[in-house]
């Protein structure tokens, strides 16, 4: 069986380490806000290049505690893609702020052509989408925010390590929010997230909306002040067992995106079969390959050929957000991109520790079909 996505070989890899520092945690007596984690925020901020941060407890809270550290909701309007995650417009409608949708372009990333048309005077916030793991086209993006006045929140949940021209994703935006959940390019054992930002307000205000709205003066006494909320927070935790397994990882990132760019070359270079649409990479990106997405006007007869070599192919994403029966009444025009490209594209399991000979399998029926 070749599953769309395993981590049992990366485990037997790692296992040694991981279960020696979740033990050290145990017996630390520290299940949260603990030494752990302060190593994470400061590992991963460097590697971002970013100021300022925090560890959040999914890519989802990321993006909801963004739009509300910007004060986002009810009467305003945010912009993004309808071929995304369900999470990139959960934490929008969940500030009671409206979804507008503008439609994608041939390397399935907002169309910055379509930005402009889609501003009204309400429109506070754009989340551009890294998807796949390849970068937006920011500087274009950036162009129209500016002229218009709204701000930035990169979704870079699929795209930890991507740049675009030599600059990381989530150093474009007011914050950028990333997404531990295992599949990820750095993904712990469970749930978790981050929010980068350069702005130390935006930072301040992230903090305190993480722990139930109160003042964290000093992290390593605890607060100061402690159990009173100076405004409305949430419970968005990252516990020390997550941070010290992503502690771990976090050592192995860019040889784990090395393997993932080196099984999506074998793809790109090996199938030959004229009729899949293999992804475009963007020359001003360095793309890290979170999934090979490809497409084929006849994908019902692929996934059955699939299933019949038992291998499990995933479709991200097969329902563009605009049809689903939670989201049907967001504003939007013409998505036609979007819409053709759900009902062709399938992805190409990919990750670090993939087997070649498995590649090699897939690749051979995909050129027989
Ligand atoms: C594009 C995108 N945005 C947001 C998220 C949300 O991340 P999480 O699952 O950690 O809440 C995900 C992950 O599922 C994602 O792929």
């Amino acid at each position: 069986m070749i599953k769309s996505w395993d981590y049992q070989n990366e485990y037997k890899y790692l296992q040694k380490d991981i279960l020696k520092s979740i033990n050290n945690v145990l017996k630390s007596g520290n299940l949260f806000f603990g030494d752990e984690l302060k190593k994470f925020e400061k590992n991963f901020l460097k590697i971002n290049n970013s100021k300022y941060g925090i560890a959040v407890a999914s890519g989802t809270d990321a993006i909801y505690l963004s739009l509300k550290a910007l004060n986002i909701g009810v009467n305003d309007e945010v912009i993004t893609v309808a071929n995304t995650a369900i999470p990139t417009v959960s934490a929008i409608r969940n500030t009671g702020a409206t979804i507008k949708f503008v439609d994608t372009q041939q390397d399935y990333l907002m169309d910055p052509n379509k930005i402009e048309k889609s501003i009204s005077k309400k429109t506070k916030a754009i989340i551009p989408v890294h998807l796949y793991g390849q970068s937006c086209e920011m500087e274009k993006i950036i162009k129209i925010t500016k002229k218009h006045k709204i701000k930035i929140i990169e979704d870079c949940a699929q795209a930890q390590g991507a740049t675009f021209k030599k600059k990381k994703v989530g150093t474009f935006g007011v914050t950028g929010c990333f997404s531990f959940y295992p599949t990820k390019i750095l993904g712990a054992y469970g749930d978790g997230g981050f929010i980068t930002t350069n702005d130390k307000k935006v930072y301040k205000k992230l903090r305190r909306l993480r722990l139930y709205g109160m003042e964290q003066i000093d992290p390593s006494k605890w607060w100061n002040k402690k159990y009173f909320a100076v405004e409305n927070g949430t419970n968005s935790r990252l516990s020390e067992i997550q941070a010290a397994i992503l502690n771990i990882k976090i050592k192995y990132l860019n040889n784990f995106i090395k393997k993932r760019r080196e099984i999506a070359k074998m793809y790109s270079e090996e199938i030959i079969n004229p009729e899949i649409i293999k992804p475009l990479e963007n020359k001003n990106n360095f793309h890290v390959y979170h999934l090979y997405v490809v497409a084929h006007k006849n994908r019902e007869l692929i996934l059955k050929r699939m299933k019949k070599n038992n291998i499990s192919l995933d479709i991200q994403y097969p329902y563009p957000i605009h049809k689903m029966l939670a989201y049907k009444n967001s504003i939007y025009k013409n998505l036609q991109n979007s819409e053709k490209f759900s009902k062709k594209i399938f992805s190409l399991p990919i990750y670090p520790m993939i087997e070649k000979s498995k590649v090699k399998k897939i690749i051979n029926i995909l050129n027989k079909i």
